[in-house]
């Protein structure tokens, strides 16, 4: 079929869309007790900075970004003058964008309280689709800017697992993963050695994890071959190579989790896809409802991504899950949020005349803050039943010549089908 959405690239239907608002909602009241405030920026930026934030090697800003261009540009090099049509990207993930605009407005001066922000929306990756793998996908997501000590680490991780399970996913379910990557001071070293590990057995590799061996050899932690991922079980483990205050801070972030109760597992082989990544990361996944895509949320600090764009050193970190990997979650546990009937009551005119009367009281119902419907198709009143019945209507208003001489209304109630006879205020206040 012609009109149908492109791979990886999801209608979000009515009940899919209102378990995303619900996830929002909880996210905004659980979030802002931590004292995180929402923040909304472009769906695409200037591609320097997701280049220089995320990093050229990784596999999201090297193969999965789109680029956005107007046709002027494309009509500029049918004519052969030089353009680049690479030069603004749609965002593949929040973290830079957010960093970029609270540098350019010096939201996070030096000496400043920590600022805390959130966002929800839309990313975008050319991945290969997959089951919970797309192409567009909604992530919410937290940024908590300027903070320098483990606590800020461990509060962070106790928030995102504070909002999984208000959202119905039991601990029990999840696993909660961590390392540390090390910071400018130790991952050199580690880096090398990865390098050399995975050049000291080059048959053993994929083309792809050998070509980033010497540009950016962490990269193959997260190649999808599965030989490239056996093989790398004996690789160097980064715990081995922490400096002595990176070790420290990590030592540091388990402690408080511990202390808050959180378990947890430590995964050496943790890295993460983007480079910005510092000390510790985190991923939480879950191992029933989705297949092989089962990170349903993940993070960490970036000490240097402010400095990238031009701010002092600004030691931050942050998470952001993915909203349809938790719905699919959600939906295998029998625990997505339910859409609820479209209408409280329905209004039912029993002839033409009572049409006037029943859009009155509609919008009299509405604006005292009850959810009301009516017929806009000229259906006879046995049809009107049935309509509000396939709403889930829990009354039927039902008007007719009586109800319009008496100035009154006939309130059916749908579950047990007694009736009563009112008038408009015991109506508002019987509904309300
Ligand atoms: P990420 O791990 O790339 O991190 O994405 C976070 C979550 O978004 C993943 O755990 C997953 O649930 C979801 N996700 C990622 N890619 C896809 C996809 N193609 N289809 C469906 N869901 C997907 C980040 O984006 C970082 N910005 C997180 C962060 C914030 N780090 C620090 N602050």
């Amino acid at each position: 079929m012609a009109f149908q959405n492109p791979p990886g690239v999801n209608d979000l239907l009515p009940s899919a869309a209102f378990g995303v608002q619900s996830a929002i909602n909880t996210a905004s009241r659980i979030f802002a007790s931590y004292g995180y405030r929402y923040i909304e920026t472009p769906m695409f930026e200037r591609t320097e900075v997701f280049t220089r934030g995320i990093g050229e090697a990784t596999d999201v800003v090297g193969k999965e970004m789109y680029y956005v261009f107007p046709m002027s540009s494309v009509a500029q090099l049918a004519e052969g003058e030089s353009s680049s049509l690479a030069s603004l990207a749609l965002r593949p993930e929040s973290t830079a964008g957010v960093a970029r605009a609270v540098v350019q407005h010096n939201l996070a001066q030096p000496g400043a309280p920590v600022v805390k922000l959130w966002y929800a929306g839309s990313m975008f990756r050319h991945e290969r689709q997959q089951k919970g793998r797309y192409r567009e996908f909604r992530q919410i997501g937290a940024e908590c800017i300027g903070a320098t000590e483990p606590s800020a680490d461990a509060e962070v991780i106790v928030m995102l697992m504070a909002f999984f399970e208000e959202l119905g996913i039991p601990r029990s379910q999840m696993v909660l993963k961590v390392n540390s990557m090390g910071d400018e001071a130790c991952r050199p070293l580690y880096r090398n050695a990865v390098r050399d590990f995975i050049l000291a057995r080059p048959e053993e590799f994929c083309p792809e994890c050998l070509r980033r061996a010497d540009t950016n050899p962490l990269r193959a932690f997260d190649c999808k071959n599965p030989s490239c991922q056996e093989v790398l079980k004996a690789a160097p483990r980064i715990t081995d190579y922490l400096c002595d205050e990176c070790s420290t801070q990590y030592a540091l972030v388990k402690e408080l989790l511990h202390t808050a109760g959180l378990s947890f597992e430590e995964d050496s082989r943790l890295v993460r896809g983007f480079d910005y990544y510092t000390r510790t990361v985190f991923e939480v996944q879950v191992h029933h409802g989705l297949g092989a895509q089962n990170a349903i949320g993940g993070g960490g600090r970036y000490d240097k991504l402010l400095e990238e764009y031009g701010a002092k050193p600004t030691p931050s970190l942050g998470f952001a899950v993915g909203l349809e990997r938790i719905m699919m979650v959600l939906d295998s546990l029998d625990a997505a949020p339910q859409l609820p009937p479209r209408a409280k009551v329905f209004i039912a005119a029993v002839d033409e005349e009572a049409r006037p009367a029943a859009f009155i009281l509609a919008s009299a119902l509405r604006t005292a803050g009850i959810s009301a419907d009516l017929d806009h198709q000229a259906r006879s009143l046995k049809s009107q039943f049935k309509v509000a019945d396939k709403l889930g209507a829990s009354f039927t208003v039902i008007i007719g010549p009586d109800e319009l001489a008496q100035g009154c209304y006939t309130l059916r109630n749908m579950t047990d089908h007694t009736q009563q006879t009112l008038n408009q205020e015991e109506l508002i206040e019987l509904l309300g």
